[in-house]
């Protein structure tokens, strides 16, 4: 019996190591930071070339603020505007390490795959596969609730604003990136065990000028 007690209790324990491991807080983003507004609108252009220097947790917080992050938490809404507030569009982010989901109301990073998959970003452009970072743009049919011709064109201009939003963040900040539509979409959906409802739309490797 109480082998069986300690038992449990080393499950128990393991398991909640395991599920925090698989969660990662990044700091609360940043208030200010940057270029203004008219600089940062002055000085976009798409990059291929990127440092191997890895982005911070603080970068990546402010990153995926900018992408999806919420803006005003006593409504729920987030930096980036959707078709009537659905807040479909859902965010990966490809490391050397491995794969996580950005969790925006907790503001944290959640493993979905372990290892680097940035080859499946890059597909047949490999200078994308030389960003430390790239992030994934998936429309979620499952949050939008429709799947019709204006539903999916409503989808596609949501992904168009994250990436935008990525851009302007990454000329303001001082990041390279390039929005970008290539990519090994069946791989991805493999990896990521995403269903039929759940479409990699766009994607922007992301790092420091080299
Ligand atoms: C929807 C969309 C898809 C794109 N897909 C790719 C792509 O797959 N590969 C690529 O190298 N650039 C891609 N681009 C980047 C464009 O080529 C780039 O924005 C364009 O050449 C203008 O350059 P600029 O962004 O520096 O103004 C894409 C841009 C957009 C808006």
């Amino acid at each position: 019996m109480k082998k069986q007690i300690v038992f449990m209790l080393l499950t128990t324990l393991l398991c909640s190591a395991l599920s925090m491991a698989q969660v990662q807080k990044l700091p609360a983003p940043a208030k200010s930071l940057g270029k203004n507004v008219m600089e940062a609108l002055w000085s976009r252009s798409s990059g291929t070339e990127f440092s191997d220097k890895m982005l911070s947790d603080q970068d990546l917080s402010n990153l995926l603020f900018a992408a999806i992050g919420v803006n005003r938490p006593s409504e729920g809404k987030i930096t980036s505007p959707t078709a009537r507030n659905f807040q479909e569009i859902r965010v990966f982010v490809f490391t050397t390490k491995g794969v996580s989901e950005y969790l925006n109301k907790e503001n944290s990073l959640k493993q979905v795959a372990k290892g680097d998959h940035r080859g499946l970003i890059a597909d047949r452009q490999d200078w994308a596969k030389t960003a430390p970072v790239s992030l994934l743009i998936v429309a979620d049919e499952k949050k939008f609730g429709s799947s019709d011709t204006h539903a999916k064109l409503a989808m596609a201009i949501d992904a168009g604003i994250v990436s935008e939003n990525v851009n302007l963040f990454c000329s303001g900040a001082g990041f390279v990136t390039r929005p970008r539509m290539t990519m090994d979409i069946p791989a991805i959906k493999k990896l990521l065990k995403l269903s039929d409802a759940e479409t990699p739309l766009l994607n922007n490797p992301v790092g420091y000028a080299k």
